[in-house]
């Protein structure tokens, strides 16, 4: 069988599952922190309970109770939470392997703006994530790590930093993706290396009857925090690969930042709701931020329009297609790297080229497409097909 075609199953199975996981431990961070933010003195003013909530679901009524240092026992049964943070983690590398690093000339470099080699790409590409760690780690050991705002700061910064690297080194679609990668690194590793085994700790001590040390649990909630304000940036460049406007840009590194200084603002919103305390303020920035992004990005109305350009015909632009775009967007691609045609769009009939003009015109104008410009589309070119579409992409 093909190796184009086989890549293309590996790459849906295992997309497949890294959203099925992403979805269980996203649902997960989102459920304990609303959980925690939500709870309440217990009735029976059990010392042992920090706090509990009722919630009716499921056609019935559930008591949920948060011991700080543990219940004084140990249950026969203890739920953990953590498969669901490991496999998004497996899922989510083996795919960036499979299309970053397995197709590095195509998707992670640029040569515009960096003529790297595959492996140096690679090497950059893996050291950047283990170092993403290394620093955020000894952060957060450090007294910043124990002031929310100063860590909010830091975060901020330190995202600046991640994505003005990425994009100094990669193409932009894979730019957005290793910074994606780093952190969804950083939320796995916060379980693995922090969270889970504070946990254990605790176990260890309550089956040992030995006093439960309140920093171990302390430690997981203070990575566990950081983790549910990482969720919507993360979510956002996991999806912008679909989105060329953003990594496109000049300043993709800005846009990278204020796109996830939005979702962590809204997340913030919704975490103090749980408390009780409706903070509009943040839903109103986190969205401005979005608005002000959406205007600075909005595509000049360029050459594309102006009446007084010398109309171009079907025929120029059929020859254009021919020579830059067909060899991916045809049913059986001829380039190697492709299966079949990238989001399914055709363009080797003139039926094609004119039914989806509105949708290839957008990859053209934001210069998605081609990927690299691997086929070395001209500006000229460019501009031509922008004005066809324009002028009501007519077949003459
Ligand atoms: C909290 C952690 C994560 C979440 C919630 C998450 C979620 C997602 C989602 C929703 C998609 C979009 C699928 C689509 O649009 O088709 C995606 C794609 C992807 N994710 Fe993740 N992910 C996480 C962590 C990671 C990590 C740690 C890596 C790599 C080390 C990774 C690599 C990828 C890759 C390579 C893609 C495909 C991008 C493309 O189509 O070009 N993800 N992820």
């Amino acid at each position: 069988m093909d190796g184009a075609y086989l890549a293309e199953w590996a790459n849906l199975l295992l997309r497949w599952l890294h959203v099925i996981a992403a979805m269980a431990w996203i649902g997960t961070s989102f459920y304990f922190m609303a959980l925690d933010q939500s709870l309440r003195p217990p009735r029976d003013g059990d010392p042992l309970v920090r706090g509990e909530q009722w919630a009716v679901h499921g056609g019935g009524f559930y008591l949920k109770r948060k011991f700080w240092a543990g219940p004084g026992f140990l249950p026969e049964k203890l739920h953990w939470s953590k498969w669901e943070a490991y496999w998004t983690w497996i899922s989510g590398f083996a795919l960036f392997v499979l299309i970053y690093y397995g197709q590095a000339s195509t998707y992670l470099i640029d040569p515009d703006v960096m003529d790297l080699s595959p492996w140096q790409a690679i090497g950059l590409s893996l050291g950047l994530i283990l170092l993403a760690w290394v620093v955020y780690d000894l952060i957060c050991r450090s007294p910043i790590g124990q002031d929310g705002v100063a860590m909010a700061v830091a975060g901020v910064a330190g995202l600046a930093l991640a994505a003005w690297i990425a994009t100094s080194l990669f193409s932009g679609r894979g730019a957005y993706l290793q910074v994606g990668a780093m952190i969804g690194t950083l939320m796995a590793a916060n379980v693995l290396m922090v969270i889970i085994p504070g946990q254990k700790k605790m176990v260890a001590a309550i089956a040992a009857g030995r006093e439960v040390d309140p920093r171990w649990g302390a430690f997981g909630k203070q990575r566990s925090v950081h983790n549910n304000y990482m969720t919507l940036p993360v979510v956002f460049l996991m999806l912008s690969p679909h989105y060329p406007m953003f990594w496109q840009h000049e300043r993709a590194w800005l846009l990278l930042v204020a796109m996830a200084l939005a979702g962590a603002l809204v997340r913030q919103f919704f975490n103090l709701r749980h408390r009780g305390i409706t903070a509009y303020d943040f839903w109103v920035l986190g969205a401005t931020v979005v608005v002000l992004v959406a205007v600075f990005i909005a595509p000049p109305r360029r050459a594309e329009t102006t009446a007084a350009a010398p109309a171009v015909t079907f025929a120029e632009v059929q020859q254009i297609m021919q020579a830059r775009c067909v060899e991916c967007n045809m049913p059986r691609p001829t380039n190697p790297a492709f299966a079949s045609p990238p989001k399914g769009v055709l363009l080797h009939t003139p039926a094609q080229i004119r039914r989806q003009a509105a949708s290839w015109a957008q990859q053209v104008r934001t210069e998605a497409m081609p990927p690299n410009n691997s086929t070395g589309l001209t500006e000229e070119e460019r501009a031509k097909l922008l004005a066809w579409v324009a002028a009501g992409a007519k077949l003459d």
